[in-house]
């Protein structure tokens, strides 16, 4: 243990940094061990990474002097935000350039920014296509990360960009799971017309963050991509058709009506599945299957991680 690396681990309690740590602590022989930052360290989550043999260290991406004692003497840090803690993408930058300051100063080798595209290259504010939110997003949750990119560039750091997909588990947490209409069969909603949406298995994504650690300095400075599929609103519809055992049909919507719902976030979603449906090629492109299955050879299908999450969709 004493002569691994040790890459310090934001989030590790939750979805991303959970998935890292678990795909570093089950690798006995890599090279890496991992430090997991929590604001509760008695958590029963940070509790349960303590079991499995990793650090565990109290930090805030809030307050820098807690992240420069967490990254001190780490080779790696993993970097994510958490917008929907806040709804603020002034705080993700905030908090992007407070990770940033720690890694310089503590000299981390290899960080890896969970990050997402720039929007306003593709539809830029004057494009009223969709409604400019806050002043100056098209999609606040995806912009901002973006903007952070430069905040470790220009600390020279040397990061590696790493560019998510739509969670799979958002069928599970984030309301977004198959649901009965007036007719009582079960719908399952999105407004992506006929255009594939890139997902994974949230907990692969760390594995695939795994594998970029892993192969040393061939990804730093450079931006990658990562989805377990790109399914269709039809082809998700079929899959939880057959892994439910009744009916799901795809009820297409649109942007507008997406965004009409009305939930903290509803606009901001809307228009960036609208922002995907309408660059289609650009964002399935930008996520490679065949690379993020080299990084995580267990990878997870839409299939796949049905058969092991079904029971826990809420159908309502
Ligand atoms: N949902 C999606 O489909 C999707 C797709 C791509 C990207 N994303 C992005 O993923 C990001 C969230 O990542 P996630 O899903 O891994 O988060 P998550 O599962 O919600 O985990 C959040 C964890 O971060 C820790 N945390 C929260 N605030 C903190 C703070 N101030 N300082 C230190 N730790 C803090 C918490 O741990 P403790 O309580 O233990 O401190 C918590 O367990 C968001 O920015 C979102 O935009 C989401």
């Amino acid at each position: 243990m004493a002569d691994k690396k040790i890459i310090a681990v934001v989030g590790a309690t939750g979805a991303q940094g959970g998935g890292l740590v678990r795909a570093i602590m089950s690798d006995p022989t890599g090279p890496y061990t991992a430090r997991a930052l929590t604001r509760d360290v008695n958590s029963a989550k940070a509790k349960e990474l303590a079991a499995l043999g990793a650090q565990v260290v109290a930090a805030d991406i809030d307050d820098v002097e807690s992240l420069k004692r967490a990254f001190a003497g780490a080779y790696g840090a993993y970097c994510v935000t958490f917008f929907w803690a806040h709804f603020s993408p002034e705080k993700e930058l905030a908090e992007a350039r407070i990770m940033a300051q720690a890694a310089k100063h503590a000299g981390v080798e290899h960080v890896i920014w969970s990050t997402l595209e720039d929007t306003r290259r593709w539809v830029p504010l004057s494009d009223n296509r969709m409604p400019t939110l806050m002043g100056k997003y098209k999609v606040p949750h995806f912009d901002s990360k973006w903007e952070a990119n430069a905040v470790f560039t220009e600390q020279g750091l040397p990061v590696s960009f790493l560019l998510t997909s739509f969670y799979w588990d958002n069928l599970i947490h984030f309301g977004m799971g198959p649901k009965k209409g007036a007719d009582g069969k079960l719908g399952f909603t999105l407004p992506m017309g006929d255009k594939k949406l890139p997902g994974i298995a949230a907990e692969d994504i760390g594995g695939c963050a795994y594998g970029i650690f892993k192969k040393g300095r061939e990804y730093v400075g450079k931006t990658v991509g990562i989805a377990g599929g790109h399914p269709t609103g039809v082809e998700m519809a079929a899959s939880l058709t057959r892994a439910l055992g009744q009916e799901v049909r795809y009820n297409e919507v649109t942007p507008e009506a997406y965004r009409a719902f009305g939930f903290p976030g509803a606009e901001d979603l809307g228009n960036m599945f609208q922002f995907k449906r309408d660059f289609e090629k650009d964002f399935c492109g930008a996520r490679d299957l065949a690379l993020s299955r080299a990084l995580n050879p267990s990878l997870q299908s839409f299939d796949q991680w049905l058969a092991r999450n079904k029971s826990s969709i809420p159908l309502s």
